[in-house]
């Protein structure tokens, strides 16, 4: 996720540019530039790290002239955070410059024929290509030109354009990527989002998919997918600023649940191409390097560690090679058995929990291959691994992971059907049915998400809870360790998981008249032994919520509360089952008036160990 801004009006445009990407820097922060548009010249400034690193090379830019302009605020995806890698992106000869959010999904082979064509690249970037093909459709007709750059484009895009030969003027386009026109007194704005134009106006245009809006002095036009006029009704913002930057949201936490389907489809789309083939582009593994895998690590810390339980029951299970996961910080101090036929995979959020690059580490130095999972492209994780495989879930602010955690699944998932295939422990119609169940997981979590009032409802009955307990089995058990964090870490109750048959070996002795417990029953192998376990507790005075499916309604009779869940591919459950209990935890701890952004004790990435 990345901000975009522009203007074009009566007053110099660095300062109103500067000032919209500040309200942006939730979108993403590693890099940021702008590009201020006069008669034949595009001048652009531009560098990694924070906005203010900008601000202070333009001294906030209020010696500018220019009215026109362009402004960019990176979440990397393609390409680490660098001065050349930061946007807005020039066209060769310096004709057009580009701000992009979103994912050009077919960049390299484009990018490949024009390079074949004699455009040299200054970026690793998928945005560069836009620049260099409105050279390359570069008319007297700018409508024309934008068409037929955005008509060889394959992905998701918010682009603002500025045409050094037209400088008074702004081109903006949206394909599945946010994108809305400011109306102000003094001139016009595009923008990610609405905390870029609030300071201005409440008034705005949002865009359509498929849309392209022209921006000129007084005058703003947009044409539809089909290149006809459209009339679009201005419309008028009831936020304030700090719900603005949370999308409307009370929390960036409840704001990052709502955006998992879009997390998933984003980190899932570019690994499967047009052939149904998984395209891992961060692992350079050779077949007989795979083929040489005897055991596989799986290490992380929190929640990145229950997402690796999930991943050692699938990876494990599709390869039959032997997989073990480990907590970071006991990995580097039980000798490992770890050597030079071991695949480490390393899970991380930040890509600088310091217990998880602590154990990189480690495994390098027993001569381990180190494959990561990270979100955050360009950190010390990432640059330490030999493979990296980003999840696009963009930035997560709130301190209790929720997309970050379901996209490391869908990576874990394409991981283990991945190597499946290529050690033929799965046919190619298993993988293709595997995928096809994949690629339906964004709607289905749509689907789930609109059970938000059923749980806020059960979570305000249960918000007084002292104790909680999960319990599940296998898959069932891994969701159970992720969902007890999700409620303890924000709300402050003691919550254990618990594998419900281990329970009645001791744990079973807690339960009494009124204890709270979550059964998860979603793994149609295990199902009816967790029945077992919920009349082991129901009968020592449990009141128990169950989360299962359909078929499975029978077991309805044995609990106080149950919600219903779509069927998964079995090995797809947790995916559908973490996010009631996502809903569960932020609900409960919203219930209790607790911090739930940044809960106490808490830090969002704990780079001491
Ligand atoms: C989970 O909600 C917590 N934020 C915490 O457990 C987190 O998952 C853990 O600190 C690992 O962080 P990382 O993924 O950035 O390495």
């Amino acid at each position: 996720m990345c901000g975009i801004v522009g203007y074009i009006g009566k007053k110099p445009a660095a300062p109103l540019l500067l000032h919209g990407l500040s309200k942006l820097e939730y979108r993403g922060y590693d890099s940021a530039g702008i590009a201020l548009a006069q008669p034949g010249h595009l001048t652009v400034y531009k560098s990694v790290g924070r906005l203010q690193v900008l601000f202070d090379q333009v001294s906030g830019g209020e010696e500018l002239p220019q009215t026109v302009g362009i402004g960019h605020t990176r979440w990397a995806t393609h390409g680490k955070p660098s001065d050349e890698n930061s946007h807005p992106h020039l066209s060769l000869h310096g004709r057009f410059a580009v701000v992009h959010n979103g994912i050009i999904e077919n960049y390299a082979q484009l990018k490949k024929e024009l390079q074949e064509n004699g455009v040299a690249f200054r970026s690793e970037t998928d945005t560069e290509v836009v620049a260099q093909l409105l050279e390359k459709h570069d008319s007297e007709d700018m409508l024309r030109t934008v068409q037929n750059t955005v008509k060889e484009l394959v992905g998701s895009y918010a682009l603002g354009i500025l045409n050094a030969a037209q400088p008074d003027e702004i081109f903006a386009v949206r394909r599945a990527s946010p994108l809305i026109v400011g109306v102000a007194r003094h001139g016009y704005f595009i923008a990610s989002d609405i905390p870029a134009i609030l300071p201005h106006t409440r008034r705005f245009i949002p865009l359509a998919d498929g849309e392209i809006a022209r921006l000129r002095r007084g005058e703003i036009t947009v044409w539809d997918e089909a290149g006809k006029v459209v009339e679009k009704p201005v419309q008028e913002v009831t936020w304030d600023i700090s719900s603005a930057e949370k999308g409307g949201y009370k929390h960036f936490m409840i704001k990052e649940i709502m955006e998992q389907p879009d997390a998933l489809a984003a980190t899932i789309s570019p690994r499967i191409n047009d052939k149904n083939e998984i395209v891992l582009d961060g692992i350079h593994l050779t077949e007989e390097e795979l083929k040489s895998i005897r055991r596989i690590a799986i290490v992380a810390c929190g929640s990145a560690y229950h997402a690796g339980v999930v991943g050692k029951y699938l990876i494990e299970k599709l390869t039959r090679i032997p997989v073990e996961v480990d907590i970071a910080s006991e990995f580097r101090y039980r000798d490992p058995l770890i050597d030079k036929h071991s695949l480490v995979i390393i899970i991380s959020q930040s890509g600088e929990t310091a217990d998880t690059l602590a154990a990189l580490r480690e495994a390098k130095a027993r001569g381990a291959r180190v494959l990561s999972v990270v979100n955050v492209v360009g950190s010390s994780i990432a640059a330490e691994s030999d493979d990296v495989l980003y999840t696009w879930a963009g930035p997560e602010i709130s301190v209790a992971t929720t997309k970050a955690y379901s996209t490391q699944l869908t990576m874990l998932y394409l991981i283990g059907f991945y190597i499946a295939e290529k050690l033929g422990t799965l046919t190619r119609e298993e993988v293709l049915s595997l995928l096809h169940e994949l690629k339906r997981l964004p709607d289905q979590l749509r689907g789930i998400l609109g059970l938000a009032p059923q749980l806020k409802q059960l979570a305000q009955r249960y918000a007084y809870l002292e104790h909680a307990f999960f319990i599940g089995r296998n898959l069932d058990y891994a969701v159970a360790l992720e969902a007890s964090l999700k409620l303890k870490e924000i709300s402050y109750i003691h919550s254990e998981a618990y594998a419900a048959g281990e329970l009645k070996h001791g744990t079973i002795s807690l339960i009494e008249d009124g204890t709270f417990v979550v059964a998860l029953a979603c793994s149609p192998d295990t199902v009816e032994k967790t029945l077992s376990n919920m009349k082991e507790v129901k009968a020592r005075g449990a009141e128990v919520l169950l989360l299962t499916t359909e078929e499975h309604r029978q077991l309805a009779e044995e609990a106080d509360h149950t919600i219903y869940l779509p069927r998964v591919h079995p090995l797809l459950t947790a995916s559908v089952e973490i996010v009631p209990l996502q809903l569960f935890g932020y609900y409960v701890a919203l219930a209790r008036r607790c911090d739930i952004d940044k809960p106490r004790n808490l830090a969002k990435s704990v780079t001491v160990e």
